[in-house]
């Protein structure tokens, strides 16, 4: 009896786990958009505007840096990071108006920091007595334009800092609010000033920044910038360009082979700046066209940008609609700036653990399923890697474990 018992809870066991196993795709494979069955780290699209229609797996996530190769200064990493990342496609606005705004993003601040995105761009406007998260016209905001109050966003990152005590994230504030003490009045009443790095340690003349350990330890985890310099007097907020460089913007920022510096930053390769920022999106986001800026194009201009920074990797790349991509995208661009900042490999994942700098394990790689394929191809011919090869090895396996089972009672 006690024997049938235990193998009625095995064969639940072992079922249960293949029935979990079977309904996450990895890497590559052919998903459902409704079903939202890849693996999580990943998500389903395509990319028809490169001519894949298949709709397969991509990753929708970085690499953790500071999870594979700890300790460094904060300038030694690269921050996976949003541009204007409160404007999410689908948003009404706060004021009850419809919202006439360009959007940039799919999913929340929450969301994206759960992703593993560290960098966060956010307009900033005065607005009904309060800072609302806004897109210009003609640097006002309104109702038309309005997303939400500053207060919700801010809050989502309180909650994730508190939530994850080695984590550190990074805002750039397009800053138009001109009431005094308007900003330090919004972070103070989100709780997110507890996290402030002070600007005292901003290091101004090329220096390293503090360790990532030190900045945990410290709990100064959260580094915010403005891009209004009389803030840095008024309110101790760090006016950006004193200690970043950063690339064009927009359709300027694409061009293939050049990066010129936007015009508020000084020149790229200005080496007492120790961060660098890089910028790839257009000028209009358009949802259908990110998947092949966030790909090729992406690494493209992060080794364009790596030269006019005076061979400096970038510390944030900045995207719109991050978990777009044809193949690897955003993640894997991050992962590759990351390898190449603190291990010398073309990406993180292939540092070792305590090597010596340039020491890289290079795994050898099966090519994923081809993207360009239909689903119909894909049924005719199943590769030993496609859902329908891997559902009859399902079975299988569960037939043999059965009998095997059964042999053993
Ligand atoms: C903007 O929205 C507020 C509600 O938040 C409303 O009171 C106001 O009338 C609206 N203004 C315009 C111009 O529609
Ligand atoms: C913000 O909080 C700090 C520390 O609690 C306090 O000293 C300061 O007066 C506050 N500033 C504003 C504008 O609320
Ligand atoms: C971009 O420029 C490189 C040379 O700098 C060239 O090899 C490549 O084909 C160009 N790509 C596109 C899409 O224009
Ligand atoms: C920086 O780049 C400019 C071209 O943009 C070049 O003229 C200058 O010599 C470079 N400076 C350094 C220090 O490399
Ligand atoms: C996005 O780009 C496509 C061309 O690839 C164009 O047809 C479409 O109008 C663009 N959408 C927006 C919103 O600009
Ligand atoms: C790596 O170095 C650290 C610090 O010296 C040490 O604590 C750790 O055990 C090392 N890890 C491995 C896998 O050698």
């Amino acid at each position: 009896m006690q024997g049938l018992i235990s193998l009625f809870r095995n064969l639940f066991l072992i079922t249960a786990f293949l029935l979990g196993y079977s309904s996450s795709l990895r890497l590559g494979e052919t998903c459902s958009n409704s079903a939202n069955n890849c693996d999580s780290g990943l998500t389903c699209g395509s990319c028809p505007a490169d001519g894949n229609t298949r709709l397969r797996c991509t990753r929708s996530q970085p690499i953790i840096p500071t999870s594979r190769v700890r300790g460094l200064p904060f300038n030694r990493y690269t921050w996976l990071t949003t541009h204007n990342s409160y404007a999410r496609t689908g948003s009404t606005s706060g004021t009850g108006s419809d919202l006439l705004a360009p959007t940039n993003q799919e999913d929340s601040i929450t969301d994206q920091l759960r992703n593993g995105v560290r960098g966060l761009m956010l307009d900033m406007y005065d607005f009904n007595n309060d800072i609302w998260l806004c897109h210009s016209f003609g640097g006002r905001c309104f109702n038309i334009t309005a997303f939400q109050p500053a207060i919700n966003v801010l809050r989502e990152i309180q909650v994730f800092l508190e939530g994850n005590p080695t984590e550190i994230v990074t805002i750039f504030i397009e800053d138009y609010v001109t009431s005094s003490q308007g900003l330090t009045r919004v972070f103070n009443a989100s709780g997110l000033s507890q996290y402030w790095f002070p600007l005292s340690q901003m290091p101004r003349n090329g220096e390293d920044w503090p360790t990532v350990d030190d900045m945990v330890r410290r709990n100064q985890r959260l580094v915010v910038f403005t891009s209004a310099r009389s803030k840095e007097s008024s309110e101790q907020i760090a006016y950006e360009w004193n200690y970043v460089v950063e690339n064009q913007y927009g359709d300027g920022g694409m061009i293939n082979g050049s990066c010129p510096s936007r015009s508020e930053s000084s020149p790229m390769n200005t080496s007492s700046r120790s961060l660098v920022l890089m910028n790839y999106f257009p000028t209009n986001p358009n949802t259908s066209e990110a998947c092949v800026d966030n790909s090729a194009g992406l690494v493209r201009m992060m080794n364009t940008c790596y030269e006019a920074a005076g061979r400096r990797w970038p510390n944030f790349i900045a995207v719109d609609f991050y978990e777009r991509s044809d193949g690897g995208g955003s993640p894997e661009a991050v992962d590759e700036a990351n390898g190449h900042l603190t291990c010398g490999c073309d990406s993180i994942a292939y540092c070792r653990v305590n090597a010596t700098f340039g020491t890289c394990d290079v795994p050898v790689l099966s090519p994923p399923p081809p993207a360009g394929s239909s689903p119909g191809e894909t049924a005719q011919n199943p590769s030993s890697d496609s859902p329908i090869s891997r559902q009859l090895q399902t079975h299988c396996s569960i037939w043999t474990i059965l009998t095997l089972l059964l042999l053993c009672v």
